[in-house]
């Protein structure tokens, strides 16, 4: 890898989580052809121009797959819907019921790696990421079957630590070889979402976020170091210290920064990803603007990758996403000129 880190240093990218999706009409309207999400995330053809929209419309720096993190329970043979105005809905399944074959789940997700090819061909001049969710993350929406307020089940779950180690470390297995396979198709960098990575205490937070994550990073590293990978432990805070010196990432996401996570990550030349609360950005006017020009100057002296501390709202305003862009573009010209002219 040329050295990411030394290349975005005043020169701040910016592509946002969930970019494809129901706040784009072009999107809602493709929506509407299909019955179901998965089968959307499953056509190719579709699901690559669904990537490229929102390249097309704002020339985001980044294309990110249009796929979802739940196609591993269902390539593990768990039942997944996706429900208007409800989200996923996921049957309970046994252990025992899973797909033990690594070959016949990843053929189930064939079409996502020939969504990854068609991009490959179409857009040679972007990055292209790839993603996953993480372990934890993965096995909440399986045990909770869904969306969960309180996450009760999964937090009882986990208390029987021998089961739900067997359920993490399958999960962790399908998702490191689909991971792979997304490399080989395309991917040029890799996301690791852990949206609920917040929910757990210092010790299990060891257990289930920062080991799951440091294996995928191991195992990633040791057949391509040159790809980039991003973790996103959504809602760390301060277990986030432990997780950047126990976990080899090139780019951390991050939905809070600290002023310790900003000196942390400089020492050690980790990307800073993030972080404008996607409820700014959909209210927009004087307060996005002022929020926006915020973390850049928070961020002037590290390596950033401009986006949401999560995924945009589907009732943003596309010229709230616009005004953003040309904030963040704006502000990288002007970065520029002024290192020309201390150089003169
Ligand atoms: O970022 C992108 O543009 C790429 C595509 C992408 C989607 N989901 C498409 C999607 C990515 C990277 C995801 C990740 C994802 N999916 C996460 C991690 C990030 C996060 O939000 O925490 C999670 C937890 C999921 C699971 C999921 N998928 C939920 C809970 C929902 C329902 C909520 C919602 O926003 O509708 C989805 C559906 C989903 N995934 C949609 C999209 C565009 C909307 C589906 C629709 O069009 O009806």
């Amino acid at each position: 890898m040329d050295n990411l880190y030394d290349r975005l240093k005043g020169n701040t990218p910016i592509w946002f989580m969930r970019q494809a999706g129901r706040y784009l009409p072009e999107y809602r309207k493709i929506r509407k052809s299909k019955k179901s999400f998965l089968d959307l995330c499953f056509s190719p053809d579709l699901a690559s121009q669904i990537s490229l929209q929102p390249i097309n419309r704002f020339d985001f720096d980044f294309i990110i797959l249009f796929s979802d993190i739940l196609v591993i329970p269902h390539c593990l043979g768990q039942n997944v819907q996706f429900k208007e105005n409800i989200g996923p809905i996921l049957k309970p399944i046994k252990f025992r019921e899973l797909s033990s074959s690594i070959e016949k789940s990843m053929a189930k997700l064939s079409p996502v790696f020939d969504t990854l090819k068609i991009l490959k061909k179409k857009k040679k001049e972007k990055k292209i990421i790839g993603f996953c969710g993480g372990p934890f993350t993965v096995l909440n929406y399986m045990i909770e079957g869904g969306t969960s307020k309180k996450h009760k089940k999964i937090l009882e779950f986990i208390k029987k630590e021998d089961k739900a180690k067997c359920y993490i470390e399958k999960i962790l297995e399908f998702s490191i070889e689909y991971l792979k396979r997304q490399i080989k198709s395309g991917a040029d960098m890799l996301q690791i979402f852990d949206s609920w990575a917040g929910l757990l205490e210092p010790k299990e937070f060891e257990k289930f976020i920062i080991k799951p994550s440091i294996e995928i990073s191991k195992e990633i590293k040791k057949s391509y170091p040159e790809i980039p990978l991003i973790f996103f432990p959504r809602g760390s805070k301060r277990k986030i210290t432990k997780f950047i010196d126990e976990v080899k990432c090139d780019v951390i996401s991050l939905d809070e920064i600290t002023n310790d996570d900003i000196q942390n990550c400089k020492k050690k030349k980790i990307i800073i990803q993030g972080n404008l609360s996607p409820t700014i950005l959909l209210k927009g006017g004087k307060p996005l603007i002022e929020e926006v020009r915020k973390i850049l100057e928070r961020l002037k002296d590290n390596s950033h990758i401009f986006n949401l501390s999560h995924g945009i709202l589907p009732k943003t305003p596309i010229e709230n996403v616009e005004k953003v862009i040309k904030i963040v573009r704006d502000n990288n010209e002007l970065t520029k000129r002024t290192s020309i002219n201390t150089k003169r």
